[in-house]
């Protein structure tokens, strides 16, 4: 498979926090990042990148505003659910300028790993929802992101990218301490902890799920419509939360597209069998000391 372009303009190599990979934008605003605090009521969507974030972010937002369709359209994903920790190049606001200017309550997106998320969110109780993907399709999509976004470390090809992934060289380091993070801490705390394959499987259960967890009371066909509006061919079609809004200076569409596939399994037009045999062995050692019910297929149970 092609690796990533000779093109490319912006690199941003990794760096470390606290062992943990991280794009060096992240690094360079690390004390406004760890300054951030939460406000009672606000709500936090926390994910591993490629998760499905952007499918809850959209779910979350039409929840708050009712299944109202041009409420939701009032603005790209990523201003009306800030990500905290993106600082992005002009004429852009990082997600921190944003945050600070939204009155709480407010709903927020990291992809910070658990011991990275500040103590704030804890102290007011606030409601974190977290969103996990299996680990072979997490890194497949992880591999075209990095091949469109040209500010990702240049992602090379995909048989040297999956050995970064197992081993934490990518940015907000490694997939298995993310998920496992917050899964141990997940009845401690009030977290959420949802599965893009469940989502997949059944949106209303999980619509349902998330409106719940959000004490929020939505007729039948308010939660028909969040159903509706969140298909992966509604969202695909959506400027508002396709990223279509990102210049091709940053994301190159020639490479790939933010709604890629969105299926469970793609995994398998990518890993030769020997790659999957490595994967799976190193995932069984990495994940020895839990018990996350990940599914790789759409027909497992
Ligand atoms: S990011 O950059 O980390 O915020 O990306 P994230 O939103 O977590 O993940 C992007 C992947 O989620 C898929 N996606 C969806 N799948 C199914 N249904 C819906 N509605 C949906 N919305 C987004 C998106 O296509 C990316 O997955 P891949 O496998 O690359 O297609």
């Amino acid at each position: 498979m092609e690796g990533g372009s000779s093109d490319r303009v912006e690199k941003y190599p990794l760096q470390q926090i606290r062992g943990v990979s991280m794009l060096s934008f992240v690094v360079e605003n690390w004390h406004r990042i760890e300054g951030f605090k939460a406000f009672p009521g606000d709500v936090l969507i926390a994910t591993y990148p490629k998760a499905g974030t952007t499918w809850v972010q959209e779910i979350v937002d039409l929840i708050v505003n009712e299944g109202d369709k041009e409420k939701c359209q009032r603005a790209p994903i990523y201003v009306r659910i800030p990500f905290i920790e993106m600082f992005p190049p002009p004429p852009f606001k990082s997600g921190i300028d944003l945050l600070e200017k939204m009155s709480p309550p407010r709903v927020i997106k990291t992809h910070l790993p658990i011991q990275f998320i500040n103590q704030s969110f804890w102290d007011n109780n606030c409601k974190v929802i977290y969103v996990a993907r299996n680990a072979k399709d997490s890194v497949v999509s992880y591999y075209h992101f990095d091949r469109m976004n040209k500010y990702e470390p240049e992602p090379g090809p995909w048989n040297e990218y999956i050995h970064k992934f197992m081993q934490g060289e990518v940015p907000f380091g490694s997939w298995y301490d993310h998920v496992k993070g917050f899964w141990e801490e997940k009845n401690k705390r009030n977290v959420l902890y949802l599965f893009y394959e469940d989502l997949k499987e059944n949106l209303r259960n999980e619509v349902i799920k998330i409106v719940k967890f959000m004490d929020r009371s939505l007729s039948e066909d308010i939660i028909n419509r969040i159903v509706e509006l969140t298909t992966f061919s509604n969202m695909k079609d959506n400027p508002m939360a396709n990223y279509t809004t990102i210049p091709d200076s940053v994301f190159d569409y020639s490479k790939s597209t933010f709604m890629r596939k969105g299926q469970v399994g793609d995994w398998k037009n990518h890993f030769s069998a020997e790659e999957a045999a490595l994967f799976d062995k190193h995932y069984e050692e990495k994940m020895a000391d839990c018990n996350i019910p990940f599914r790789c297929d759409p027909t497992e149970h």
